[in-house]
């Protein structure tokens, strides 16, 4: 009978047989599918992988840190922590297009991992978390909708251009099978059941021109956001949940004062797929009380709405 402690096993014996004794880069992102993937292969080749993890600066409070931790402290990795934060932000200032946003961050994103995983000697594989649904995705849908309406930045063409070969140990599985298989290798269940995070992160939750006090201030209110959701016990009801501030500054009023701050917008949908979604129904005591700690908390914000618009015909990010 099958069990995932079985399949680890298995994929932790293959690895084993396709790397031999060759040193394996893995991009970490901090989300699940690479995590799940680097560990895996860390318990089948153990310091002959080498994990890079970009800091592009537009990573959400305490994230850096956390992924850092978890992987160098916890699971003992070798760990090249890319702080890029400068060069980002540097490209991005003034750049208030989608599109164009999307595109610097791709390009620097595979300038800067390839840069460091060029000071790894002797690597001859990438190791990648695809997904069986990204395996099918690629052969029969590439050109569909969530391609072409924005370009989603991976690191295709990459293996090739660093002459590496690839090792994917998730291709056979689910999503589901994936967190199965984190939770048999200890991952905790905080990052197992992490919402989606987009490869251009908080940029596409900055419309316009992003700068370093909206990407401040943004963090704040974030956290505050996933604080009160989690509270309230309704994280894994929601496939996302966010929030984006915006490029537009509001009047309000805050003891004897006026205050002339930025506007927020929360966001929380559910979704199977992330292809369409709804918004959620939260109850307006949670709305309240979320917004009263935001505006309280966050200095730079004096005002929130709840975007209740679902997919399609907007879509979950802002940009
Ligand atoms: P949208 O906003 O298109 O998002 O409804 C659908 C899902 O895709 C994520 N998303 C991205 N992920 N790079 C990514 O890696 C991107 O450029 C990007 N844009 C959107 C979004 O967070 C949601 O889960």
């Amino acid at each position: 009978d099958w069990t995932m402690g079985a399949y680890r096993e298995q994929m932790v014996e293959k690895i084993r047989e396709e790397v031999g004794d060759k040193k394996v880069i893995c991009g970490l992102s901090g989300g699940v599918d690479s995590s799940v993937a680097a560990v895996l292969i860390h318990e089948a080749i153990g310091d002959q992988l080498t994990c890079v993890f970009v800091d592009h600066g537009l990573l959400r409070k305490g994230e850096a840190e956390e992924v850092v931790t978890m992987f160098r402290d916890n699971y003992n990795m070798q760990l090249i922590h890319a702080d890029e934060q400068e060069l980002f932000l540097g490209e991005l200032d003034g750049q208030s297009d989608p599109e164009t946003k999307r595109k610097i961050i791709g390009k620097l994103f595979i300038d800067v991992f390839q840069k460091h995983a060029d000071t790894i000697e002797g690597a001859e594989f990438l190791a990648q978390g695809t997904l069986y649904p990204d395996v099918i995705e690629s052969v029969s849908f590439s050109g569909g909708p969530s391609v072409t309406i924005k370009s989603h930045h991976n690191v295709g063409g990459l293996p090739e251009k660093m002459g590496l070969k690839l090792v994917e140990p998730l291709r056979e599985l689910f999503k589901d099978e994936v967190r199965a298989l984190g939770r048999e290798l200890g991952l905790p269940q905080s990052f197992i059941g992490r919402h989606p995070f987009p490869g251009p992160g908080l940029a596409i939750r900055c419309p316009g021109e992003i700068t370093r006090e909206k990407l401040d201030i943004l963090r704040e209110a974030d956290a505050i956001y996933i604080d009160q959701i989690r509270k309230h016990g309704l994280y894994d009801d929601i496939w996302q949940a966010f929030v984006a501030i915006l490029p537009v500054r509001t009047v309000g009023v805050m003891g004897d004062g006026r205050t002339y701050d930025y506007a927020c917008a929360l966001r929380a949908v559910t979704s199977v797929d992330g292809m369409t979604a709804d918004y959620y129904p939260f109850s307006h005591e949670f709305l309240g009380e979320t917004a009263t700690r935001i505006i309280n908390e966050v200095k730079g914000i004096n005002r929130c709405t709840y975007d209740i618009t679902s997919k399609p015909p907007g879509t979950i990010e802002w940009e």
